[in-house]
């Protein structure tokens, strides 16, 4: 049985990502690809308990370091339980965001506050040596992902807009900390957000084509 691909979707707020995933998905079942749809946080039981945790109250409830930790607590189970057991059986895997995202939030968001170094440990004993085979980072102008984040969880009543209530100085530091971490390795790809969801459907395929498909 050949080992599936793991692909992670990244960026800020209302960037379109979890719509992108789907679309992703459906168009690899059409091409006969067995595909697993999963998120962090809350991509397992427990996970839904620390998604609560994390999304929702108070803005500054948790500190950079509190917050890693349990995105990686979060992140351990989601592997244990679904990722690789995905992967083995030869599942593509695409999750809805993955450890790019507590690099971006808790340490470029929160303006460096955490030692970086903290952050790679923490995915070492985590995630060990393993990582994604594609990372998909839809950019945005935070302004306008914010807009578009805080117009949809009014009329979905949402209760987790613990993030989307930061500053905008965080939401512009995480947007730099995205573009700053896809220079860091080949296995990025970094996709304009703004675009409309159908042209920007039509660069996911094109991506996912050129790097895992077609090669
Ligand atoms: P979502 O917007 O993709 O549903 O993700 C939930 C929130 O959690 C979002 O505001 C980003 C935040 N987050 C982190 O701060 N660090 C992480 O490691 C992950 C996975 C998400």
């Amino acid at each position: 049985m050949p080992q599936g691909r793991f692909i992670t979707f990244e960026g800020g707020e209302g960037c379109g990502k979890t719509t992108q995933l789907k679309y992703l998905g459906d168009y690899l079942q059409a091409q006969g690809i067995n595909v697993l749809l999963t998120k962090e946080p809350g991509g397992t039981e427990v996970g839904i308990e620390l998604r609560k945790i994390l999304c929702s109250g108070d803005v500054d409830k948790l500190d950079p370091i509190a917050e890693a930790l349990l995105y990686y607590a979060d992140r351990r189970l989601h592997m244990q339980q679904k990722i690789l057991p995905a992967l083995a059986q030869g599942t593509w895997v695409l999750s809805d965001r993955f450890a790019d995202s507590t690099l971006a939030y808790q340490y470029y968001g929160y303006n460096k506050k955490i030692s970086k170094e903290i952050l790679k440990q923490l995915y070492t004993i985590v995630v060990g040596d393993f990582c994604p085979d594609l990372t998909i980072i839809l950019d945005i102008n935070p302004i306008v992902g914010l807009s578009r984040s805080i117009q949809r969880n009014k009329i979905m009543a949402a209760k987790e807009v613990r993030f989307e209530n930061k500053e905008l100085n965080f939401h512009r530091n995480l947007r730099s900390g995205f573009l700053e971490i896809a220079q860091t390795s080949s296995r990025y790809v970094v996709l304009d957000a703004q675009k409309s969801i159908e042209e920007l459907h039509q660069d996911i395929i094109k991506t996912v084509k050129e790097r895992l498909i077609n090669k």
